[in-house]
């Protein structure tokens, strides 16, 4: 592997797409490899072994395929299994992706942030951690929000259903005082738009997929790694479906 292979993603599906978006966006000449693994999705309330199973699967399929770097585009993932695949592969650089509770807290005026994601990330050393360090003043409130991630892969982002869906998440958070909405899953950016016009002004919306683009560049800089040349070769790789190249 050299600063001319490309760098892999995986998520539960097409939720880390978001992420890819921005790390393509912020470095358009590096070639990517994303995994999408609708066969097994959703990851949300599958016991942390078996994630790391799977994560382990995708890291194999992508470094066999000569990536130069693994994106785990997907918090749950990263909560159950960076770890793992950190020790497994101490020479492999990982990114990972966690709710972005800092930012809000950072941002909130009311003392109070909205924390939307999956059981699998609420369970997670990782959040607990993070909560600890950088919200110790501010009241974090959870909310699972599975049926957004069926909602994202049917392709159902927009319409009454949706809408509704939304609406019963986020409304107990804004009424419980919350004015920053944390998208702590990377199927929930997808439904920004939708997430803002319930929000209606009352919360700000925050997702890191741009600060995980920012310290994947990072990474890259500092290890010599960045493509002088590419970013013609996003292959797409669906596991519940069939594998497929495009621009
Ligand atoms: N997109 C994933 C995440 O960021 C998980 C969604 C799921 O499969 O439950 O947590």
């Amino acid at each position: 592997m050299n600063a001319f292979s490309p760098v892999g993603f995986f998520d539960s599906g097409i939720g880390g797409l978001c992420v890819l978006d921005a790390f393509r966006r912020r470095l358009p000449r590096e070639d990517t490899v994303y995994i999408a693994d609708t066969a097994n999705c959703p990851y949300g309330n599958r016991p942390a072994a078996e994630i790391v199973r799977l994560a382990r699967r995708h890291a194999r399929t992508l470094l066999a395929r000569g990536c130069k770097m693994v994106v785990v585009a997907c918090n749950t993932a990263t909560a159950a299994a960076i770890d793992d695949l950190r020790a497994k592969w101490p020479d492999v650089p990982f990114v990972g992706i966690e709710p972005a509770v800092k930012p809000a807290a950072l941002r909130s005026k009311s003392g109070v942030v909205g924390v939307l994601a999956t059981q699998g990330t609420f369970g997670g050393r990782l959040y607990r951690e993070t909560c600890a360090r950088f919200a110790k003043n501010t009241t974090v409130l959870t909310c699972v929000a599975d049926e957004f991630v069926a909602l994202v892969e049917r392709g159902e982002t927009t319409g009454a259903r949706a809408e509704a869906a939304v609406r019963r998440k986020i409304e107990p958070l804004l009424s419980a005082g919350a004015d920053v909405l944390v998208l702590g899953c990377t199927h929930f950016p997808h439904l920004k738009p939708l997430i803002e016009k319930v929000a209606n002004g009352r919360a700000k919306v925050v997702e890191p997929s741009g600060a995980v683009a920012r310290q994947a560049e990072r990474l890259l800089a500092e290890r010599g790694l960045l493509n002088p040349s590419g970013g013609t070769s996003h292959v797409f790789i669906d596991t519940g479906g069939k594998a497929s190249a495009h621009d």
